[in-house]
This record gives structure tokens, sequence and C-alpha cells, in this order.
């Protein structure tokens, strides 16, 4: 019997819900972007978040059920993503979750949203499934793994038994990678969101034509720092600041560059940004070698699983160390209600529900 969950995610700027099939089978998969609420701030407004899943909670779960073509009470569970995330946003769709759940009498499942971008690398777009989405079921292909959730609020990597067992290795101790894609692209003056863009002009630029570091916190650490990078680039973009903080006074902007320094700027950072995160792969990987549980495969997930670079690094990197590699298809990388719905398959069998109690919880560190 196929078991149909509604998965519901509002944890940031993306209003989403989702009906997944066993875990796998995407039926529908609605996201409502509010970046055009958010462009003028050049970041998220929690405020201005929370009262915009308000609006658009109610016709996006309607139009995932209307696409799978089930009523409310033809779904088996209600799964919500619960953490982390902005509180305000969070509490839109925990409370619509436990509403439906309590309406129809379905069991509900709070995910947590860092596990479940992991959970989406084994995943596939359609019914042609790929070799590791029909592996998932009791997942002999695909774990152990290597995982490396990049959002713009998380740079994590783990140590990945089973869909709904993680452990962490090592995490970003200043800005998550996404977050310093965006910054960078303030700083370069490009558009919003920040990532995509830097991406696209990254392509077109040469790496080599400035040298902006690496930061790797000494010879075994799994951790991650994106702030030096970032701050770096600052530099090279504005010359040396006079005075310090919100005071400082730069020699030139992002306007002075020139289309050519700009593009070089871009592709440099993003050649530093994937190299320190594949440098960090390869300790993780050697790090289970040497605990005598080798990774089966490498899964990455999270909003920068879409760059460019990293897809085609890791990809290679497969290769040369004969490792399945998982990436989740471009539509479930950024922010999205599917991951939800797919990881909560594997609760929904182990029959590990939540309460009514639930709550929306914003770090979970
Ligand atoms: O997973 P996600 O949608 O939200 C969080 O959970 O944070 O990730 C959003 C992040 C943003 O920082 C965005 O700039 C970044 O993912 N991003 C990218 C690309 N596409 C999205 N960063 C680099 N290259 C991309 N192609
Ligand atoms: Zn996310």
């Amino acid at each position: 019997m196929t078991t149909r969950i509604l998965g519901i995610e509002t944890s940031c700027d993306e209003t989403a819900a989702a009906i997944v099939a066993d875990g796998r089978w995407v039926q529908s998969s609605v996201i409502a972007s509010q970046h055009d609420l958010h462009r003028q701030y050049r970041g998220v407004v929690p405020e201005i978040a929370s009262r915009a899943h308000l609006e658009r909670i109610n016709p996006v779960i309607e139009q995932a059920l209307d696409t799978a073509r089930l009523a409310f009470d033809q779904v088996d569970a209600v799964a919500i993503g619960n953490r982390p995330g902005l509180i305000g946003s969070l509490m839109v769709g925990v409370s619509a979750a436990k509403t439906i759940a309590w309406a129809t009498g379905r069991p509900l499942l709070g995910i947590d949203h860092v596990t479940a971008h992991l959970y989406a690398a084994t995943m596939s777009e359609s019914e042609s499934a790929t070799q590791a989405a029909q592996a998932t079921e009791d997942g002999t292909d695909v774990y152990p793994a290597v995982g490396l959730v990049v959002s713009g609020g998380h740079t994590s990597l783990f140590l990945v038994e089973s869909p709904t067992d993680a452990h962490v290795l090592g995490r970003t101790i200043d800005d998550a990678v996404g977050e310093a894609y965006d910054k960078a692209a303030v700083i370069l003056n490009l558009g919003y969101p920040g990532g995509p863009c830097l991406d696209r002009l990254a392509q077109t630029g040469n790496p080599q034509a400035y040298d902006l570091p690496r930061s790797l916190l000494g010879r075994e650490s799994l951790d991650f720092s994106f702030s030096g990078l970032k701050t770096a680039l600052l530099y090279k973009v504005c010359g040396q600041p006079r005075g310090r903080g919100s005071k400082a006074i730069f020699e030139r902007s992002a306007a002075d560059l020139s289309d050519t320094q700009r593009r070089d700027l871009a592709a440099a950072f993003q050649a530093a940004a994937v190299d320190t995160l594949m440098i960090k792969i390869n300790r993780a990987l050697d790090l289970a070698n040497q605990q005598g549980r080798p990774a089966r495969s490498l899964l990455v997930g999270g909003g920068v699983s879409a760059n460019s670079l990293l897809r085609q690094r890791v990809t290679e990197l497969g290769t040369q160390r004969n490792l399945s590699v998982g990436l989740p298809p471009m539509s479930l990388c950024l922010d999205n209600a599917a991951m939800i719905a797919g990881l909560a398959y594997h609760r929904w069998r182990q029959k590990d529900f939540d309460d009514l109690h639930l709550r929306a919880i914003a770090t979970t560190d």
C-alpha cells in the first residue's frame, strides 16, 4: 500500500507544500518564494516573512493537494519542518500542520530542516528513480554516507547512518557558505538572491586572476569559516578601509570595477569557497576510512548544492574515490516541502509520531 505524506515547509522565506509517496515519489511540490518582498532589503526580513507565510499557506497547501488529486483525508500523515529557522515563520507552518492533523486525525511528524536537506540528495524528481532513490527504502547502497549541508543558514558535515540518523562532524564557526555567497554578491553589487547571481557570473571569469584565502582551521578540523573569505573579497573590491566597523571609509566601491574585474573576482570567490568545501569533504571521507566504516556515498544538500562548480567538483570526486554521489535534482536543492514529506516517511515507518504539543524551535545547536 502506498503511503502519501503531506509535507509543509515555512522555516525561512519559502512557503511550500508537497505530497510525496513512499518517501520518494514527488506527486506535487508547490513553492511560493518571497524573493520579491525581500529584494529591496537584500536579505530576509523576519516580520515580512511570517506575514507572507500566513497569507500564502492555505492556497499553497490546497494547490499541492489538487495537483496530487487528493483530498485532506486521503493523506496518511502530515509532516512539518518545525526546526530550525525563523521562529515567526516556523510557527505559521507548525500551526497549519497541527490543524490538519487534528481535523483529519492523521499522525503529525515534526521534521528537522537540515536533515531533510540531506535526504533530498537521495530523492529523484520523477518516477524514473535514480539508483540512490531506489536504494532509499533499505539504504543498502547509500549508507553509511558522508553528508554535507550547504545553505544560507548552515554549513555542516555529517556521518549519516540512515535517513533519520546523522551525526555532526563539523560545522561553520561563523558565516554559512550560502550567507557568504549572499554577502559577496552585495559587495560585488550583484542581484538578489546573491548566490545564484554570483554563480552565474563566476562561470564567465578567471578564478586565477585573484588570490583569495581558504580558511581550513588547522590540519584536522572539520569545521568551516567563511568570514575571512568575505572580508578578503571586500578589501580586494574596496581597498583597505580607514576607520573600523560601521565607520570604516573605503577607497573605492564595486561601481569602480570593470566588467572583467567583477567576473574574475566572482570566479576567484567561487573557487575559494568550493575548494574549502572539497578539502573538508575529503577529510571527512578519510576519517570515515580511518574509523573502519568507509562511506558508500557522499550526499550533498541545501541551497548551495545548486551551485554549478560544487556539483561538478563533487561529481568528479565520486569518480576519483569510487563513491556514489547523491545531489538533489535542481528543484529540491532550495527550500521545499518534498524533502520534509520524503524524510517523514522513514519516521512514519517507525511509527515515531509527534503529538499536538509539537513546538516550533528556532535553533537546534
Ligand atoms: O537551503 P536554502 O534555500 O535556505 C536555507 O535553508 O538557508 O539555501 C539558500 C541559500 C542562499 O544563501 C542562496 O544564495 C544559496 O542558497 N544559493 C546558492 C546557489 N543557489 C542558491 N549559492 C551558490 N550558488 C548557487 N547556485
Ligand atoms: Zn534550507
